[in-house]
């Protein structure tokens, strides 16, 4: 029998979510909690590192909890919560400011380095800081894996170290947590760039797919998508990124595997093998989107709040040993 883990993953409303969120993070989200104690946040905290727009922020992080129900997160059987509602994550977040992390660790973080890019001086104090809530998010819980992207497995051995510092200064208070990343679809493409992570910030809409696109729009981006020289469809990610991503969306959304999508589109071109594509996209973003719709915003808020109730009760009593444990108590 498998045993039941703790396991904690976010996303920020500061976009609209693709299908690369879909497949990198929230679909395994939902398998999981089958045999877990799960927690799934929606992260504004994180979201407000860069400048947001108030009632654009507001709407998304609604649409973000509707898009969790869509995908199959139950909130009987895992708790749902918006970040922001717990100051537990602030608070903590502060602590190991304080007690556990360097500046050279947040220098380091590749994520940061990206973003701000050669205006380090001129971004926010919070992008910079980004990674240390994120270890106060996952370390409030005990959790013991983090269902993330590759991108964020950096994060989340900071989240290791931090807590491992801090458990040898001040007493084994912290669990050290363990990044889960999915090899196939741990990194959806772009589509008009195969070198780049599929990203809801992406200035080309061209280059994702997000869940509530229009279903007509979706399948244009398909057929539009670049694909590398070559005719006959095969897998070589090496060689061939561009394809190898889109048998990769195939295959996830369409529930079918990459070896056997080979076989069947031997001898066939790229053409046929897009528009089939187009429509396994079409229909699950109909399918999700059905779901979505029938959630309201009443519902969704009413889901928060349950969240909100034992993420509060679970935190109220980790923040006890911590303050006490550092002499603020
Ligand atoms: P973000 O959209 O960067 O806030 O990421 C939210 C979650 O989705 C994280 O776990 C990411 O690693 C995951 N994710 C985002 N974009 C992709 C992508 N293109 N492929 C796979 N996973 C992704
Ligand atoms: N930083 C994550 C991202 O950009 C979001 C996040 C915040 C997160 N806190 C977390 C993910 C805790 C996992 C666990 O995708």
């Amino acid at each position: 029998m498998k045993q039941v883990k703790t396991i904690f993953s976010g996303i920020k409303p500061s976009g609209d979510l693709t299908i690369g969120n879909y497949i990198g993070a929230i679909s395994q989200w939902a398998e999981m909690q089958a045999y877990n104690n799960c927690i799934f946040s929606i992260v504004d905290y994180h979201a407000i590192t860069v400048k947001q727009d108030p009632t654009i922020l507001r709407r998304r992080i609604l649409d973000i909890t509707k898009i969790y129900l869509a995908a199959g997160i139950d909130p009987q059987k895992s708790i749902i919560f918006q970040q922001s509602t717990v100051p537990a994550h602030t608070e903590l977040a502060w602590i190991l400011n304080c007690l556990g992390t360097y500046m050279a660790d947040l220098k380091k973080m590749t994520q940061f380095k990206d973003k701000a890019g050669d205006r380090q001086d001129a971004v926010s104090v919070g992008l910079f800081d980004y990674p240390v809530l994120m270890a106060a998010d996952i370390l409030l819980y005990d959790t013991q894996s983090v269902p993330v992207g590759e991108d964020q497995k950096q994060h989340v051995e900071l989240a290791r170290d931090i807590a491992k510092r801090f458990n040898n200064e001040y007493g084994p208070i912290f669990v050290i947590p363990e990044a889960v990343v999915r090899k196939e679809g741990a990194r959806v493409m772009s589509l008009t760039d195969p070198s780049k992570k599929m990203a809801k910030s992406d200035d080309s809409a061209n280059s994702y797919i997000a869940l509530l696109d229009d279903i007509e729009l979706a399948k244009k981006k398909i057929i539009k998508a670049v694909t590398d020289s070559g005719t006959d469809i095969d897998y070589d990610p090496a060689e061939r990124p561009a394809l190898a991503n889109l048998l990769t969306i195939y295959a996830a959304l369409g529930n079918r595997q990459i070896p056997r999508l080979v076989k069947d589109y031997a001898g066939k071109g790229y053409g046929e093998f897009k528009k089939d594509l187009a429509e396994v996209v079409a229909k699950f973003l109909g399918d999700f989107q059905d779901k979505f719709k029938q959630i309201s915003d009443a519902d969704a808020q009413a889901v928060l709040e349950q969240g909100r109730e034992k993420a509060a009760e679970i935190t109220q009593v980790k923040m006890e040993k911590i303050r006490a444990a550092i002499g603020v108590r």
